[in-house]
């Protein structure tokens, strides 16, 4: 069988991690051709050339299957690979992939490399392609032979679900198409950002689109223009390499880092943060990606958005994008952020979304002068965890600026010396072991802690 592997690490094939686990499933399956294509290394994030992607579509038509092998990207799949995607949908390139059978593999540290499998997913559906299964590997199960059994378990299932023309699911449901134009509007009075900084961030700012309206209404409600950044304008010339010299220092070797270290630096002193854009595909433009990707230089979070009020302005539908959604509550929760809110442009009418927009604006001032931050969830939690054990472990010596940041700012807080908490669960613990303290402790439990703030509280 003619399997298509669209490799999407912007590394070359020799040192990509994701490709080796391919060349490995190359070897166990010598009666299946792999034909490889390499869709991050081919396609620009900023100027894709037509006479690659052709290349690739037509290896693609004739092909029986598709594997998508990728690295994790900030939270996605890299912005080289998000463009390719992009461009089957404004060349209708979809007939090279409808009713082809599909499935995904990636490699990662797993920090939300399930929304990246489902952004995958989601495409897959939308191309009318047959979705079997994902398959996540850690970058280190080479070393596994048990995972590595896995792996083959996982291609081998693939191929036999394919020769028996097995049945397939869609899990996403289509996304709608049609939205209202919305217009701008005059504000409903004037918010006084008390001295807060506000800065907008989006990637195109095209007249006439909803992002532009949504733009100019809010702009107008402040007695002082937020500023604005437009990622279309800033001469961005590269996508991440994933070359992770920036590990070191914070420093990024491509030539146009300065353009993303002056604007790292705005970020850090701003006070609140609007980030906006259309949806494109399932998320946010390859542009607004290649920003997070080149974020990385950054470090890992919670990082520069830490403690900020951060709001996104979308057109497009949401509703319709849990992957967006997702990749939205994730990246401000690793990031500690407090997400002051999302408006849309799927309200029923333009006085409504102009309302919201007003609204947000003084709630988002009202939240910063309170330092209001609420408590993060689960996406956050896990994902601040994660980092902290992969920078402490096995990826220390990689990332030596985020060691030294994490230790400063105490994101290594195991194992903990807090002495009364030490002393306090040993003491229960050897208590616990008497039967006559231990039926005690177990009756009391389910109001112990209630006890303790119904104290507080009078
Ligand atoms: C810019 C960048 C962003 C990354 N983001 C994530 C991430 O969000 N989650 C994760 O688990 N790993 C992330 N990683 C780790 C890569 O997924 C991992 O190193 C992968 O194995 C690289 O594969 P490759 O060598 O084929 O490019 C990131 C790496 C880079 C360079």
């Amino acid at each position: 069988m003619k399997i298509a592997i669209l490799s999407g690490s912007p590394k070359t094939e020799k040192n990509s991690l994701t490709m080796q686990y391919v060349n490995y499933l190359r070897k166990s399956f010598p009666f299946h051709e792999f034909n490889i294509f390499n869709v991050s290394r081919e396609i620009s994030a900023l100027a894709p050339s037509p006479l690659a992607f052709s290349r690739i579509i037509d290896g693609v038509t004739e092909c029986q299957a598709v594997l998508w092998a990728f690295p994790v990207y900030y939270y996605l799949v890299p912005s080289q690979y998000k463009k390719f995607i992009e461009q089957i949908f404004e060349n209708n390139a979809h007939s090279a992939f409808h009713n082809k059978y599909a499935a995904s593999f990636s490699t990662s540290i797993h920090a939300f490399d399930d929304i990246a499998h489902d952004y995958i997913h989601g495409i897959c559906d939308d191309l009318n392609m047959k979705f079997v299964n994902s398959f996540s590997a850690d970058m280190y199960d080479f070393g596994d032979p048990r995972k590595l059994k896995s792996l083959l378990f996982f291609f081998n299932n693939f191929l036999s679900l394919i020769e028996a023309g097995t049945l397939t699911q869609k899990a996403f449901l289509p996304q709608k198409k049609e939205s209202l134009s919305f217009s701008h509007s005059r504000p409903e009075g004037r918010i006084d950002p008390s001295g807060k900084k506000i800065l907008l961030i989006t990637d195109f700012l095209d007249k006439k689109t909803n992002i532009h309206e949504m733009f100019k209404t809010f702009s107008g409600s402040f007695t002082v223009s937020p500023e604005t950044v437009v990622l279309n304008d800033l001469p961005i010339r590269n996508g991440c390499i994933g070359c992770l010299a920036c590990g070191y220092n914070n420093t990024c070797p491509l030539p146009d880092s300065t353009v993303f270290a002056d604007l790292f630096l705005k970020i850090s002193n701003a006070d609140i943060l609007v980030f906006a854009g259309e949806i494109r595909d399932r998320f946010f433009s390859s542009l607004w990606k290649l920003f997070f990707d080149r974020y990385f230089s950054c470090g890992h979070p919670p990082n520069i958005f830490t403690n900020k009020q951060i709001g996104f302005f979308v057109s497009g539908p949401l509703m319709y994008t849990p992957t967006l959604l997702r990749f939205i509550y994730s990246f401000t929760g690793t990031e500690k952020a407090n997400l002051s809110g999302i408006i849309t442009d799927e309200s029923e009418d333009s006085k409504t979304i102009s309302s919201l927009l007003f609204q947000f604006g003084q709630r988002i001032v009202s939240f910063s002068c309170n330092n209001y931050i609420k408590p993060i969830m689960f996406p956050g939690v896990g994902g601040i965890k994660v980092y902290r054990d992969d920078i402490w472990g096995r990826h220390s010596y990689v990332f030596r600026s985020d060691m030294k940041r994490y230790k400063k700012t105490r994101v290594f807080d195991l194992p903990h010396k807090k002495i009364g908490v030490l002393l306090s669960t040993r003491i229960i613990l050897l208590l616990t072991k008497i039967p006559f303290s231990r039926r005690l402790f177990y009756r009391n439990l389910p109001g112990l802690l209630a006890y303790f703030f119904r104290k507080l509280v009078k």
